[in-house]
């Protein structure tokens, strides 16, 4: 019988990876397609932690990631030893959790989120009277303390591509154009973060472009990584996007393990060829699934 093969594809990945795609979308619009996927196979084109997360949403398929070495810095930032010791420092804290983890990372958490729904579920903690700690992003994190007056204490990893968005190079390239607009993801440095007029996840990002209604001469600067170009392109042709800038004069912010997924390596794990997500026990992944799927009942 013909096996079942959906493959889905985050926005970073290339373009024609992502026309190779049943599904192109942000981590939570990605784990939600996982978790109801009919397949026998599913293909992440994404990075680890996103594929971990499909099979522990959707045990029975089998999740094939298509080059093993993709990972991400927020992962191999987080000695999960060493943060099960911070988190036991604050036994009276809500730990929530970036999707942005290991499946061990998870597991020491009581809430995932994702950078499209971080903002709900700590207003909805904080709401309840909650004290919340917040990890791996630390970015992220500086972040919400600062646009909530929120208190949390933050775990101290960065993504190495968004880390690297540069107040000083944007303020130059700002300064050179008529009039610019700047969006960001929030994984970006704070000073970065504060000059943006909108601060969300890639399909956030992708939708304020969509919507967009200013003058089509301004420039839309853009903090986030470079994939997601060719989706804004797409939908608004009519606009000047341009990737903020990481120092002068350079618009080439990429994320190395995203673009792992080149084309041969995923027509090779659609054959079922590539990193075979089935070294979690049942045990690691019944105890990730309890915060994700809070967050995902929380979302829907
Ligand atoms: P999104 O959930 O916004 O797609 O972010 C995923 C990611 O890895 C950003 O670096
Ligand atoms: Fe990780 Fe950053 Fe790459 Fe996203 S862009 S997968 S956070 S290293």
């Amino acid at each position: 019988m013909t096996k079942r093969v959906v493959t889905l594809a985050h926005y970073y990945t290339q373009p024609e990876v992502q026309q190779m795609a049943d599904k192109v979308g942000d981590s939570l619009e990605l784990s939600l397609y996982a978790q109801e996927a009919e397949a026998d196979i599913i293909v992440f084109a994404g990075v680890r932690f996103m594929a971990e997360t499909a099979k522990i949403l959707n045990p029975k398929a089998r999740v094939i990631l298509p080059d093993a070495d993709s990972t991400c810095s927020l992962v191999t930032q987080t000695d999960v030893t060493q943060l099960a010791k911070w988190r036991n420092s604050y036994p009276d804290h809500v730990h929530v959790s970036y999707i942005n983890s290991s499946a061990e990372h998870k597991a020491l958490s009581d809430w995932i989120v994702t950078s499209r729904n971080v903002d709900d579920v700590i207003a909805e903690l904080y709401s309840q009277g909650k004290k919340v700690i917040f990890s791996p992003d630390r970015n992220m994190g500086a972040y919400l303390n600062f646009q909530y007056g929120y208190d949390m204490p933050l775990w101290s990893a960065v993504c190495e591509v968004h880390d690297k968005f540069n107040e000083t190079a944007l303020n130059e390239a700002i300064g050179a154009v008529d009039a610019a607009h700047l969006i960001a993801h929030p994984e970006s440095p704070l000073p970065v973060l504060q000059r943006a007029e909108y601060v969300g996840s890639t399909s956030g990002m992708l939708n304020w472009v969509k919507g967009y209604q200013g003058e089509t001469k301004d420039v839309i600067f853009v903090a986030t990584e470079d994939g997601i170009l060719y989706n804004m392109r797409m939908a608004r042709p009519d606009l000047d996007l341009r990737q903020a800038p990481i120092y002068a004069g350079c618009q080439c912010n990429s994320c190395p393990y995203m673009k792992l997924n080149n084309v041969e390596a995923v027509k090779r794990a659609q054959d079922g060829i590539g990193l075979e997500i089935d070294y979690l026990t049942t045990e690691q992944m019944a105890a990730a699934r309890v915060p994700i799927e809070r967050m995902l009942a929380f979302s829907q």
